[in-house]
């Protein structure tokens, strides 16, 4: 962290600024000036350039709030930012700042090759750098789809300023012959119809109209849903920022809000280490469980904590889950909507009734408690998006953490999005050795697959694909589709959609492209899932094992230049993030969770 913490005045929660309380000499545009031997005439030369614009000195003497804008034509999931950036810049003119929006790079899952995990490193540097090298006193992130959040909060987590995260919210859900639907579970249920023949090529055509039915992100609890709700217990966004969707004026008002806090947090230099503490991870990771959140927020948060110097604990994580149960019924491991949940209360209805097991004394970015929050929002009312601990959705948490001779550094699978049926199973290994050789075969008549096998992927980890794609999802064989298979036993070291569901083993760690277990699978091979005993193996000797991996050794991928060898030569594993090495924080001087 480059700002030390300061402590937070304690009128903080005021919400109307009158004056500028910062220092005149190191704020504002007098902060972060370019080196040219003369601070005044960098001075000088800086203000000529801002009245350019028309800015009067006025204007400049007050708080500067960067607004990082991450809109762009090929994000759709941003769609509404022209009306989150006019409602941001209004709370921060509202509350005595100067708004200066500036933009970043953006990220959208369906817009990014080889995949956007590969970028989000790449957009967490852009982030970071722009808010060191411009001046600002605090700064308004706008994020929303899968990898722009985290990379937000990782970037700003290491540039250390006052932040705060505003989502774009998510997309309404549309209509189909009367069902209702909303990207992407149901994108990847019809397209499963389409594959087994049980709708036709017209049927896909008009489905593929309403599955997205407004700008936003994914309507269900996919990553983006799963990261606006961790953003929120984390406390980095105003009190109800994960969930009104992105075309409603609640997402407006909040955006105004946030601006509004982002002047008060610039005055009382409410630095983001003040909020993203051990404490505030702790009730991510509570959400995470209980709102069967997408796996690939464990691998986000790996990364944010690992700014801040904290590691995640996946065993304590794995405990929390005995007492973590599934409460909100979202797709996929429920049957509502985002838009369903912000009917219901949003987060507050959530934390209110997780409230004995969270860090109420953390920190947000309102200057308050997540505790004293909870009890700002009151007493709620009935609704049955957010159940009861009595009534959960599932009685554990959704994600289990296992280990075993195929994963010595762990691996993950929602279970609360799992077939019962599949998570005591032994199965005979059908192996692809990527996702080339996948797509060649997986469909073939000839594949020798029946439903009690167990799919191997390879070669889809942080280095292999390279970028952990979302292709841990492998789609049932056609021909057992057809015969009416919806689910088998599936195993990679890459990462799935969290809109996905089924019996699948992610995150497999080390990596088979670095030489990890998993590449030395072989055809036939014999593989056991036990989710209640939390292990995934390999059912061959030690010896067995030590062979192939000699017979084979592997080296582990390079490339010659530019994005792709920093990539290859520093991304760590699942375990860390899948952040690059050099940006972890310089120490690392704890774990997260601490209570178990
Ligand atoms: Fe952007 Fe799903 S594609 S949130």
């Amino acid at each position: 962290m480059t700002n030390s913490a300061k402590p937070i005045k304690k009128d903080s929660s005021a919400h109307v600024t009158h004056g500028n309380t910062l220092d005149p000499n190191q704020s504002g545009l007098r902060q972060g000036l370019p080196i040219y031997g003369d601070k005044d005439f960098s001075l000088f030369l800086r203000k000529a350039f801002i009245k350019g614009a028309g800015y009067t000195d006025s204007a400049l003497e007050r708080p500067v709030i960067g607004i990082a804008n991450t809109g762009s034509s090929y994000n759709p999931c941003h769609g509404n930012m022209p009306q989150l950036l006019e409602a941001v810049k209004r709370g921060i003119m509202l509350a005595g700042g100067l708004p200066m929006e500036f933009p970043t790079i953006s990220l959208h899952e369906s817009f990014a090759t080889p995949t956007s995990m590969y970028l989000r490193n790449l957009m967490s540097m852009d982030t970071e750098e722009m808010l060191r090298a411009q001046p600002m006193d605090a700064v308004v992130l706008i994020g929303g789809c899968d990898k722009t959040v985290p990379a937000q909060l990782m970037g700003a987590a290491s540039a250390g300023l006052p932040a705060i995260q505003l989502i774009t919210g998510s997309m309404l859900t549309g209509s189909h012959r009367s069902e209702r639907v909303g990207a992407c579970t149901d994108c990847r249920r019809y397209w499963a119809k389409y594959r087994a023949g049980e709708i036709d090529e017209e049927q896909k055509n008009e489905v593929n109209n309403q599955l997205v039915a407004s700008v936003g992100t994914c309507s269900v609890m996919g990553t983006a849903s799963t990261m606006a709700c961790i953003a929120e217990a984390l406390g980095m966004t105003v009190p109800g920022g994960a969930s009104p969707p992105a075309v409603t004026a609640d997402r407006i008002r909040v955006a105004e809000e946030t601006g509004r806090r982002a002047v008060q947090m610039a005055h009382d230099r409410l630095t983001i280490d003040q909020i993203l503490t051990a404490d505030a991870f702790e009730n991510a990771m509570r959400v995470l469980l209980a709102i069967g959140g997408s796996t690939n927020g464990i691998v986000h948060l790996a990364a944010i904590a690992g700014r801040v110097g904290l590691e995640i604990d996946l065993n304590a994580l794995d405990q929390m889950g005995n007492e973590t149960p599934v409460l909100l019924d979202l797709k996929p491991s429920g049957q509502h909507y985002m838009e369903h949940f912000h009917d219901a209360g949003g987060m507050a209805t959530l934390l209110r009734e997780l409230k004995p097991l969270l860090k109420l004394n953390a920190m947000t970015v309102t200057g308050k408690t997540l505790g004293e929050e909870i009890d700002a929002a009151g007493p709620g009312f009935a609704q049955d998006v957010v159940r009861p601990f009595s009534k959960p959705i599932y009685p554990r948490g959704s994600i289990a953490i296992l280990y075993g001779n195929l994963a010595p550094g762990g691996a993950v699978i929602k279970q609360s999005a799992a077939d019962e049926r599949l998570m005591e199973h032994i199965g005979r290994a059908v192996v692809f050795e990527n996702t080339e050789d996948l797509v060649n075969r997986i469909d073939s008549e000839d594949l020798d697959v029946t439903a009690d096998d167990i799919l191997v992927l390879k070669q889809i980890g942080p280095k292999g694909a390279p970028g952990m794609p979302e292709a841990g999802y492998m789609p049932i064989p056609k021909k057992l589709a057809r015969a009416g298979v919806k689910d088998m036993v599936r195993i990679s070291d890459g990462r799935m959609s969290g809109t996905a569901f089924g019996t699948i083993v992610l995150h497999i760690t080390p990596e088979s492209a670095i030489g990890g277990p998993l590449a030395y699978v072989e055809e036939g091979d014999q593989i056991q899932l036990s989710v209640k005993n939390r292990q995934i193996s390999l059912l061959i000797s030690d010896d067995e094992l030590a062979k192939r991996m000699q017979a084979r050794p592997i080296s582990p991928p390079t490339a010659e230049r530019g994005y792709h060898k920093l990539f290859l030569d520093t991304v760590t594993q699942a375990d860390q993030g899948v952040d690059f090495d050099f940006l972890r924080a310089v120490n690392m001087t704890g774990k997260t969770p601490r209570s178990k």
